[in-house]
């Protein structure tokens, strides 16, 4: 697996457009509250992968929608993202030091403002999203689908806190990564849709099916990069998950195994998206990234 992946031309150009786009949406709030603002904009100008907005561009792109359309749902969920990261590495959860080669937003600043940001982000991701230049009934559409996500993630989150140090079976364990992780990549490209009014029913099944199976391969890929990743690639302390005896791919079958899942994973992955009607070469650009990254 090599880590230095082959990047995506599409990805970099997402990734330079939803920073202003984020930076901008931070702006506007207000000048109240300085040390709240700034570790928010510390927690989410920092230079992530952005892998969320860009499947929710490129799936609003193979919807024949363009990139404003689906700013505010592209900002949102990554808004969710960054607050779910930030809660993430609180000591009371992963308490972790790093995070996209920084230090984690409580250790920058202190736990009492990381918590804080944390709601605050969720709060503006809901506050952008309900902005989308759509239709009200899809407008509140794209909030019920955003909103469940995030339930998701923290059920998710819940549940592998509890399984830590304990013994779960792969039904389980992949329950918990679909969860935490798949929800929100689901809900990238369920949105990315919906703000291209891309709205009939099949077209929405099939996103789900892709997303589920690229969501699971997503999380199954951060379990091994743990092991083999290099922590001045990922950004973040590798060995993070043996340290704290978490439930993980590598650990219950082993990493071969993980490996052999990853790759079938992405197959799957790659399958599925040839099932979706619309221009899929950006969702198919962004895929293989994704597969590179592990190969
Ligand atoms: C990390 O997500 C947390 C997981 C859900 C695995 P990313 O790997 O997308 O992190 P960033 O946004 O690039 O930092
Ligand atoms: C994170 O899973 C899932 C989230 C919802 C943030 P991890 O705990 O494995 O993510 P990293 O490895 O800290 O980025
Ligand atoms: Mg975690
Ligand atoms: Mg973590
Ligand atoms: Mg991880």
């Amino acid at each position: 697996m090599a880590v230095n992946a082959e990047s995506s031309l599409f990805l970099k150009q997402v990734q330079s457009h939803i920073h202003e786009r984020l930076s901008d949406f931070l702006c506007e709030q207000g000048r109240s509250a300085p040390r709240l603002r700034e570790a928010m904009a510390y927690s989410v100008l920092n230079g992530g992968k952005r892998i969320r907005p860009a499947l929710l561009y490129a799936t609003c792109r193979a919807g024949a929608g363009n990139m404003a359309m689906a700013d505010a749902a592209a900002v949102a969920v990554e808004l969710v993202h960054c607050y779910s990261l930030v809660h993430d590495d609180l000591p009371c959860m992963d308490d972790d030091d790093l995070r996209r080669g920084l230090p984690t937003c409580h250790k920058r600043y202190s736990e009492d403002l990381a918590l804080l940001a944390g709601d605050t982000l969720q709060a503006l991701a809901f506050s952008s999203l309900s902005m989308a230049p759509a239709p009200a009934p899809i407008c509140l559409h794209m909030l019920r689908t955003l909103a469940d996500a995030a339930r998701d993630m923290a059920i998710g989150q819940t549940l592998d806190l509890a399984a830590e140090g304990s013994i779960i079976d792969l039904v389980q364990l992949e329950n918990i990564h679909k969860l935490k992780t798949g929800a929100l990549i689901r809900a990238s490209l369920l949105l990315g849709a919906l703000s291209a009014g891309w709205t009939d029913s099949s077209t929405l099944a099939a996103l789900e099916h892709f997303g589920d199976r690229l969501g699971l391969a997503f999380q199954v890929d951060d379990d091994i990069l743990d092991i083999i990743g290099n922590t001045d690639v990922l950004g973040k302390a590798v060995g993070a998950d043996q340290r704290l005896g978490k439930a993980t791919y590598p650990q219950l079958i082993g990493l071969e195994a993980a490996l052999e899942l990853s790759a079938q994973l992405h197959k799957e992955a790659r399958a599925a998206l040839a099932e979706l009607p619309g221009d899929t070469r950006y969702l198919t650009e962004l895929t293989d990234y994704l597969i590179s990254r592990d190969r």
